[in-house]
């Protein structure tokens, strides 16, 4: 075939999307050998435990598939642990689904539930993953800025861009990029929301759940009865067992939801790696571990923070999550995606611009930057923000 007609025939499903900014990030950290507090990950090891946990499993024998729903006991051991963290009960037959990371659970919920012509609600900033999904559904996104400078939700606004054909709100909470979190009033007014328009559903991103700082508390919409009802409620493993490459993930959505969802599951993966979900069910029956994320991470961020004290960076408050937004307003006028590529090269400290998280790049002349690192890293990175 020729290269034209090539061309011509392969007609892209997703024209506006490239490479991500977190894999230029990342690969532009690596050219200037730049201190990465990019891309959202841990530098540190997971629990030595949890790896010969995995490896005793996959010497058992456990290397084959396992079930679409996925392994048992890490399905029973989430209804336990939902239940005793939010009082929210799901059926492990029919109400929980094991998943390659939360990525392919928001991709999976996303083309489960809508259809060509639904609209569905984004706050913005925004993580990148959702948008993909709305596309490929032939769905349409709507997005409604967070309030600056403090990134909460303005329901008036967001109440106002509510049509016949609104199928679905996103609401990540711990955010990301911003790290602020729902609040009690937040929840009861998606919940007006909710009864008041009976077509409408919630995608709830969960990921950052354990990492809530400062004695605050991470509401899940799964808590809420009537929210409980109309949502899909995605977590990650990746996240809490700082095991991100490991991909695994889960989602809790109500029996009928579910059984949409898992048609989609069963022919994009079927069942994500086995030996590892054996492995991480039985790691999560010591809550220890993931009781004491928001004091491990709040450490880190404080560390980080008490270190650029003196520097020309203004610290956004954060409540929880893997990051951390400074605005550089004292320091430069320029765009951030100047700005961050530039202190990549010249300073070698790697960010994300978080005008990549809005559609229109709004430029806040904010970057982003990950916390989840050890103790050196974060001393280096704001060593370089001080000379800044
Ligand atoms: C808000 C949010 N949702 C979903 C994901 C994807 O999580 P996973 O690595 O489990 O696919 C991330 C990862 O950075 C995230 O920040």
């Amino acid at each position: 075939m020729s290269e034209t007609l090539i061309e011509q025939t392969m007609i892209s499903k997703l024209p506006n999307i490239g490479v991500n900014i977190f894999s230029t990030m990342s690969a532009l950290a690596q050219q200037h050998k730049a201190v990465n507090l990019a891309q959202g990950f841990p530098d540190f090891s997971p629990s030595a435990e949890l790896i010969q946990l995995v490896h005793e499993y996959m010497l058992k024998g456990f290397n084959q598939y396992a079930p679409l729903a996925g392994v048992r006991s890490l399905v029973e051991g989430l209804a336990e642990k939902t239940e005793k963290l939010y009082g929210a009960v799901y059926n492990p037959d029919t109400e929980i689904t094991i998943t390659c990371g939360a990525t392919e659970a928001c991709y999976t919920a996303l083309t489960s539930i809508l259809h060509a012509g639904d609209e569905v609600i984004i706050p913005e900033p925004s993580f990148d993953v959702y948008l993909p999904a709305i596309e490929l559904s032939k769905a349409k996104p709507v997005f409604v800025p967070l309030t600056f400078p403090d990134f909460s939700y303005d329901w008036e606004l967001i109440r106002s861009k509510i049509t016949t054909r609104t199928k679905l709100i996103i609401i990540n909470s711990p955010h990301n990029p911003t790290g602020s979190i729902l609040t009690e009033n937040d929840v009861v007014q998606l919940q007006k929301i909710v009864e008041e328009y009976p077509n409408v559903y919630v995608l709830s991103d969960e990921v950052y759940e354990h990492i809530v700082f400062d004695g605050k508390k991470h509401l899940s919409i799964s808590s809420n009865p009537v929210l409980k009802e109309r949502a899909f409620v995605i977590g990650s493993f990746g996240k809490t067992y700082h095991v991100t490459g490991w991909r695994l993930g889960y989602c809790l959505a109500p029996a009928k939801m579910m059984t949409e969802f898992k048609k989609v599951h069963q022919y994009n993966t079927f069942s994500p790696v086995a030996p590892m979900q054996f492995a991480i069910a039985d790691f999560m029956k010591k809550p220890e571990q993931y009781e004491s994320l928001p004091v491990f991470f709040q450490n880190k961020r404080d560390l980080f923070l008490s270190h650029i004290r003196e520097s020309r960076w203004e610290v956004v408050p954060a409540s929880g999550t893997y990051f951390q937004m400074l605005s550089y307003k004292n320091i430069s006028d320029e765009n951030d995606l100047e700005f961050a590529a530039r202190i990549t090269r010249e300073f070698g400290l790697a960010s994300i611009p978080v005008s990549v998280f809005y559609n229109d790049k709004t430029d806040h002349k904010l970057l982003r930057f990950c916390i989840a690192k050890k103790e050196e890293t974060l001393l280096k990175a704001a060593e370089i923000l001080c000379r800044i």
